[in-house]
């Protein structure tokens, strides 16, 4: 279970707060979506339940740690072994090959790399990868990266999954093939946080809540 509590961010730069004074509850498992407009503080609040961001104020509670009161070894702790990030552009190694590229959470997660092989296929398989295995990342079209980042994020098995617009660079079929493989992720237990700006694909989530100018102003189940 998350829970937030009067979260705020305000950068450095900027003189209106990217969030303001945010409270929110999410339930292991769920799926819940974000919407809003460009610049209404979406990425910031997934960055920060992700441990990427810390925020100006407030606090982030995941089963019963304040994430935001950690230090910073244990905050890396937690994005490695809690939560797995997706991200619009895919944030691959260009030059490794796509077993190069997934295999690096268990390297920096310390797994045994004698269960390497055959994590890496299991998991390429599920994203319907698997012919690339040898493929370099640089190779393949927008929805295999896509496959490839998702892949990644779920090697070490994470009760989390935090997804910031990941069809926004793909065409629509490959969006529905990477909505249907988040989907199958959550029906199998996994939480799934799923920023996006495609009322469409929000209605995946079994909740739906929308910001605007850092606070949410609407929420449907
Ligand atoms: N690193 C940053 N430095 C300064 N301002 C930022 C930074 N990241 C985001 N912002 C600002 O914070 C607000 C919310 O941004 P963001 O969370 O990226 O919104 P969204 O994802 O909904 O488009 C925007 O006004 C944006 O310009
Ligand atoms: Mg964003």
């Amino acid at each position: 279970m998350i829970v937030i509590e009067k979260l705020s961010k305000i950068y450095d730069t900027a003189d209106v707060p990217a969030l303001d004074n945010v409270d929110l509850k999410i339930n292991d498992g769920e799926f819940l979506s974000i919407v809003g407009k460009s610049g209404s503080g979406k990425s910031t609040l997934l960055h920060i339940i992700g441990g990427i961001e810390k925020p100006t104020s407030g606090k982030v509670t995941v089963d019963e740690v304040d994430i935001t009161s950690v230090s910073d070894n244990e905050l890396s702790d937690y994005r490695s072994r809690k939560t797995g990030f997706v991200f619009q552009s895919f944030h691959l190694e260009p030059q490794f090959t796509v077993y190069d590229n997934v295999r690096l959470p268990l390297l920096i997660n310390d797994i045994s790399y004698n269960e390497h092989k055959e994590r890496i296929e299991s998991i390429l398989k599920k994203v319907g990868l698997e012919d690339k295995i040898k493929s370099k990342a640089s190779k393949l079209s927008g929805g295999e990266k896509q496959r490839c980042a998702i892949a990644r994020a779920l090697v070490c098995d994470p009760p989390l999954i935090l997804a910031d617009e990941p069809c926004g660079n793909l065409d629509s079929e490959n969006s529905f093939k990477i909505m249907e493989l988040l989907k199958n992720i959550n029906d199998e237990g996994k939480g799934v946080i799923l920023v996006t700006h495609d009322k469409e694909a929000a209605r995946c989530g079994s909740r739906i809540i929308e910001l605007k100018d850092g606070r949410i102003i609407n929420e449907t189940s």
